[in-house]
Order: structure tokens, then C-alpha cells, then sequence
């Protein structure tokens, strides 16, 4: 899966590296409408999942990373229209089209596979990353609402590396052996388990 999903993201990169040569704000513009999607797919998967019944250990605070991350993006996305990156018909066509398509697609992803379907989100947000440190060495090294950005992106990987260490490699509940070292948010720990780990200190 990860094979696949390195493929698909490379030969999307090479297509949109061709379209917006010397267009960096429509790029960035598009990459964030389009880097927004797969979280709002996790959300409404885990709410379905929830709603079935299925809500896996991890499950709020999962919920609590995906939609501060959207909201995250939502705010590069309105960075990006304050530098004009949606000023024209055809980007903004191109986007909303290509978003569509990929939320769905995020959607399947993560109910089948969830750790294949945020290994496809981590290597977007490196691409993202290492997108905006480009722009800042090669066009403007000054410009502090890319800076900022890209640190975001950074974070949003970091985060994502960490939900595919906690997650089983299909379900969205956590190995056994991750338990222990990763407790982000005692909140989200039962009483049982809170009651074990405050014995053991
Ligand atoms: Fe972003
Ligand atoms: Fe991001």
C-alpha cells in the first residue's frame, strides 16, 4: 500500500509541478483545498464508526487532532486566497473538481486501511513541507506566513506518524504493546487503566 500510495502521490506532484510552473500561490492555493479533504474523511468515519458502535480506544483524541488540523488548514487556505491563489475560474474548477473525488476516496481509505490511508496524508504533508521550504530558499526567504505554514505542515506529519504508530494496521483501536507509552490525552483512558498507570508511578 505504501508502494502505491508513494506512486500516485509522485506522478500527482509531477502533474501539478507542470501546470503551476512559476504560479506558486495557485499551487499552494490548490494543494490546500485539496490537503484538507482527507481529514474531513477521517472525522466523518470516525463519527460513522462511533455511531455504529465501533469507537476504538484512540477514538476522541483522534477526533480532537483531525479537526484542529482541518481548521489549520481552512486558515493556509485563507492565506492562500489573500495572496490570490484562487483568483482565477480554472484553479478554483481544478480544486473543487480534484476534492470531490479525493474525499471520497479518503473515506473508503480509511475505513479499509487506516494506517495505509494516513501514510498517504504524511507523505502529502512532507511534500507540503518541503513545497513551502523551496519557495522560501529559492523565491523569498522573508515571507513569515509561509514560514509559518510550512512549520504547520510539519506538525500535521508528526501528528499523522504518531496516529499510524498507535493504530492497528486496519482497525482503529491500538496495539496492545503502544498502550502504555502513548497516552496523549488522559481523557480519553478508562478508569481502570488510569487507576494502573497512576499505581505504577
Ligand atoms: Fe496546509
Ligand atoms: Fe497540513
Amino acid at each position: 500500500m505504501r508502494k502505491i500510495n508513494t506512486f500516485t502521490l509522485n506522478i500527482t506532484v509531477a502533474i501539478l509541478d507542470f501546470l503551476y510552473q512559476g504560479r506558486h500561490f495557485q499551487r499552494f492555493w490548490v494543494l490546500e483545498e485539496i490537503a484538507r479533504a482527507p481529514y474531513f474523511a477521517f472525522l466523518s468515519v470516525l463519527h460513522l464508526r462511533e455511531s455504529l458502535g465501533l469507537r476504538g480506544q484512540w477514538h476522541t483524541y483522534l477526533m480532537k487532532q483531525h479537526f484542529e488540523q482541518s481548521v489549520n488548514e481552512t486558515e493556509h487556505l485563507e492565506i492562500m486566497e489573500s495572496r490570490g491563489g484562487n483568483a482565477y475560474w480554472i484553479d478554483r474548477f481544478l480544486a473543487r473538481h480534484l476534492v470531490l473525488v479525493y474525499y471520497w476516496i479518503n473515506v473508503v481509505y480509511y475505513w479499509i486501511s487506516p494506517r495505509a490511508a494516513y501514510h498517504l496524508s504524511y507523505e502529502i504533508e512532507i511534500h507540503a513541507m518541503e513545497t513551502y521550504g523551496k519557495y522560501l530558499s529559492e523565491v523569498d526567504a522573508s515571507d513569515i506566513d509561509i514560514c509559518s505554514v510550512m512549520n504547520d505542515e510539519m506538525h500535521h506529519a508528526q501528528e499523522l506518524y504518531e496516529a499510524m504508530r498507535i493504530i492497528d494496521p486496519d482497525r482503529l483501536t491500538v496495539r496492545e504493546k503502544d498502550r502504555k507509552p502513548f497516552p496523549p490525552d488522559v481523557s480519553d483512558l478508562d478508569s481502570v487503566t488510569l487507576v494502573s498507570s497512576v499505581e505504577q508511578k
